[in-house]
């Protein structure tokens, strides 16, 4: 459980790259707090002195161990942005004298090799940069186009792997600051890039492959496809959800329904990088949406997908707020709110004609912008 929020069925990697020039040694990144055995272990092997420690970003997965480099390497520098030392110096108490601060675009000479600092803000945090070794064209972005695959493979082997776990990655970290991610991503294309090697996951040695995936998930398209988070207690929202699946694929509309007792919910942030439509599926309880539903709809306002319709299906036994509870947590969203179906009981044959009248007016919304 990354960060004890995100689910990691595939493991992860917390990747700190050592580059050796014939003057000076860097050290870019380190690792999570709970990996520092390995890489003082992996390190030692080497019998290397570290002159330069580079700091990308400071959350803790990839600056946990910095105190105890410094200590093992006294002589060693902090090489960062100014936003990013005030973070180590708040999250990890580095001294300031630590610290040599990097303008964007500045260099870094390691002798026969030269790093180049490139500020890439909202990365997924303000202080996100990444670095360029320049003589060999490598890129190495951290947390931008990462995955979280722990996979005994330097570089990416299977594409489709890597392409699902680096789009459920940005799904749960990047798609927030989509908007953001464009201009980096203009700024990075400006360089020679052979390689990405990010701090999480495979390198990648075909550039284009993420780099396109990227510009096909912050792009505005969507696809012709709803997702359906729900929850049924008694049977009554799960009958609605099952009959509402059969009308859309009928009408050639993918559709992925999400059991939020039983689903992985990084599945379901994966499926909101595509989906055109959303519709919530709860049944009611004390007055309200399923709690389960509460916190699948405040993930999803958060994580800012470009959604473009949602509605609100469900049941109740004798009464409720649910569907302004659930709509008024949707505020992040441009959306285009659908009539809701909100039933008493089991759903009679007139209820289920009313989800034929939410799948038409999907299927004619679609139409008018896919
Ligand atoms: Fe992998 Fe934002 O840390």
């Amino acid at each position: 459980m990354f960060d004890e929020l995100i689910p990691l069925p595939d493991g992860t990697s917390y990747n700190s790259y050592l580059i050796k020039g014939d003057e000076k040694t860097a050290l870019i990144d380190t690792v999570d707090p709970t990996k520092t055995k390995d890489l003082v272990e992996n390190l030692e092997e080497l019998g290397l002195s570290i002159d330069y420690v580079i700091s990308n970003h400071a959350e803790q997965d990839h600056s946990g161990s910095i105190n105890t480099i410094l200590e093992l390497f006294p002589d060693s520098t902090v090489i960062t942005n100014p936003r990013c030392k005030d973070l180590l110096m708040e999250f990890h108490l580095i001294p300031e004298n630590r610290f040599k601060i990097v303008d964007d675009g500045e260099t870094l000479s390691l002798g026969d090799k030269t790093l180049k600092f490139i500020y890439t803000p909202w990365v997924h945090w303000p202080e996100t940069m990444v670095t360029y070794l320049q003589e060999e064209n490598i890129l190495f972005s951290c947390d931008f186009f990462g995955s979280h695959l722990a996979t005994s493979n330097l570089y990416v082997t299977d594409r489709c792997k890597v392409y699902s776990s680096a789009k459920r990655y940005y799904a749960e970290i990047m798609m927030p600051f989509h908007t953001m991610i464009e201009g980096n991503i203009e700024k990075i294309l400006q360089y020679q890039v052979d390689l990405i090697a990010p701090s999480h996951g495979p390198v990648h040695q075909d550039p284009e492959f993420i780099i396109n995936a990227y510009q096909e998930w912050i792009s505005d398209k969507t696809e012709n496809m709803v997702v359906i988070p729900y929850v049924s207690m008694h049977g009554s929202t799960q009958i609605m959800v099952d009959y509402l699946v059969d009308v859309l694929i009928e009408k050639g509309i993918e559709v992925r329904p999400f059991n939020l007792s039983r689903t992985d919910i990084g599945e379901l942030a994966e499926a909101l990088v595509d989906a055109t439509t959303i519709i919530i599926a709860s049944p009611t309880v004390l007055t309200g949406p399923h709690p389960l539903v509460v916190s699948a709809t405040y993930l999803t306002n958060v994580l800012k997908p470009k959604l473009k319709f949602a509605s609100v299906i469900g049941s109740y036994g004798w009464g409720g707020r649910m569907v302004d509870q659930i709509t008024s947590m949707l505020t992040n969203l441009k959306i285009g709110l659908l009539e809701p179906v909100i039933i008493k009981g089991l759903p009679t044959d007139e209820d289920l004609e009313k989800l034929d009248q939410l799948a038409n007016e999907i299927e004619k919304r679609h139409l008018e912008i896919l």
